[in-house]
């Protein structure tokens, strides 16, 4: 089996590692024993380009039991868990990832996925998709069909769409309610706190903590923060979501200002240039630098090593930049995403509804694909509802239900102030 890690003596941790998280997977689990059954994935090449976690181990697993052949790669050059990777390795999984990668080395894992001529395609952030509509477009015209696991991939890919240029249809797995409502928020939220804290150890209470974007992940962020004593301030560029941070209770102002107060800033715009030498050269001495949006663009790196006068690695993940006016800055994980550099990425939990997500969105694929035209398409909602009784299930939660009378009444109109009938 082809594969290339750090260190395939890693493998016994990893292992444990992964037996850990599927002890906090329950839904998917219960996925697996169905694929053990169905077989839904014979004779199917799954390529995956995804953080390569002790979670991303037991949705593989679990597509693998499922009958698929996987290829696997990282989403990151600095997210991949060495030790999973050589537990994978072990299994049989065609894994090409290692923490530390240069994009050279980056590209080259992505490109041994697509050269596997993969049926199904997985992807976080559609560097996968982007190499099959470039640089490999005979291997992306055999493509089934694909799924695309956040925001910004799901950005891209409608990008394609529109041009015109889609290859093969793909769920965006991201817009299930049961993953951004929970993954995006809950999950980013306490991760991006925690690799902040693995990095520094800094004290959050008493802080001022600036959140660039209000959407799904920097409202998970900002509750978080503000749950452990910081004052928070969040910055936007859309009306209606920096109203929904002030009536949050939020502080919101135009970076420029807010560069000048804070103590921590995190990234989660999914966009571009959101922190630069503009707004460096304002910040306090001291002040932490983060990013928790898919790419390393949203802190200008580029503008922190342009106008830096001297930097050094102070720890692990942590390097301090000195700046023309004497100021320090301390950037964590070289501007990538925080959570999964410097921690372990989102809680088993939460990642078991957005691989479930993921899993079901493959066997949709595997099932639909004739009826399928290359567009971006969502999982339907009947899935997405099925994985949150799951869900709930698991958490030994029950809820109503209906009665005939009100499902009626839902669905009537005579019946209001006065009875029309
Ligand atoms: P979203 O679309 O819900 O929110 C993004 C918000 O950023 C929007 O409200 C938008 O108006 C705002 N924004 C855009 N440009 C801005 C700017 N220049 N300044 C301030 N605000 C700006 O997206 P989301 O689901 O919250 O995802 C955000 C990013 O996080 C994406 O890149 C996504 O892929 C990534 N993500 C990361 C993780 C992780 O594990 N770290 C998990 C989920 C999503
Ligand atoms: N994205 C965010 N957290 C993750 C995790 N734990 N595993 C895989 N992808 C992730």
């Amino acid at each position: 089996m082809p594969y290339k890690i750090k260190d395939p003596a890693l493998a016994e941790r990893g292992r444990s590692q992964i037996e850990w998280a599927e002890r906090n997977m329950p839904v998917l689990m219960r996925i697996r024993e169905e694929f053990k059954e169905s077989k839904p994935f014979e004779g199917i090449r799954i390529g995956a380009v995804l953080h390569v976690t002790k979670e991303t181990a037991a949705l593989v697993r679990t597509l693998a039991a499922g009958g698929a052949e996987v290829w696997l790669a990282g989403s990151n050059p600095l997210s991949t868990q060495d030790d999973v990777a050589a537990a994978l390795a072990e299994d049989g999984i065609n894994v090409f990832a290692w923490r530390g990668q240069t994009p050279e080395e980056y590209e080259w894992c992505i490109a041994q996925v697509a050269n596997a001529r993969p049926n199904i395609v997985i992807d976080d952030g559609a560097d996968l998709h982007a190499y099959l509509h470039s640089k490999a477009v005979e291997a992306g015209k055999e493509v089934w069909g694909g799924t695309e696991e956040t925001t910004t991939g799901v950005i891209r890919l409608r990008a394609l769409e529109r041009e015109g240029r889609l290859l093969y249809p793909v769920i965006a797995v991201n817009d299930s309610l049961t993953k951004f409502m929970f993954d995006n928020r809950y999950g980013t939220g306490q991760s991006t706190i925690d690799g902040i804290l693995r990095a520094t150890n800094t004290l959050i209470a008493g802080k001022v903590f600036v959140v660039a974007g209000y959407g799904w992940v920097g409202r998970g962020i900002a509750m978080r923060a503000r749950g452990m004593g910081a004052r928070v301030i969040v910055t936007e560029v859309d009306p209606i979501r920096a109203l929904e941070a002030v009536m949050d209770g939020f502080d919101v102002m135009p970076m420029r200002e807010a560069a000048k107060v804070g103590d921590i800033f995190v990234t989660a715009t999914g966009n571009t240039d959101v922190i630069t030498k503009e707004h460096m050269m304002l910040m306090k001495d001291g002040a932490i630098l983060a990013n928790a949006g898919h790419f390393n663009v949203e802190v200008s790196v580029k503008d922190l090593e342009e106008i830096a006068v001297a930097k050094r690695k102070v720890r692990e993940n942590l390097e301090e930049y000195t700046l023309p006016n004497g100021k320090r800055l301390y950037l964590i994980g070289e501007g990538r995403l925080v959570n999964l550099v410097a921690a372990e990425g989102h809680p088993s939990e939460v990642m078991d509804m957005s691989f479930a997500n993921q899993a079901y969105a493959a066997r949709y694929i595997a099932q639909n694909r004739d009826a399928l035209e290359a567009r971006v398409y969502r999982l339907p909602q009947e899935i997405d509802a099925s994985i949150a009784r799951l869900k709930l299930e698991s958490m030994g939660i029950r809820i109503d239900e209906l009665t005939e009378k009100q499902r009626k009444y839902l669905s009537s109109w005579e019946l209001g102030t006065t009875e029309s009938q």
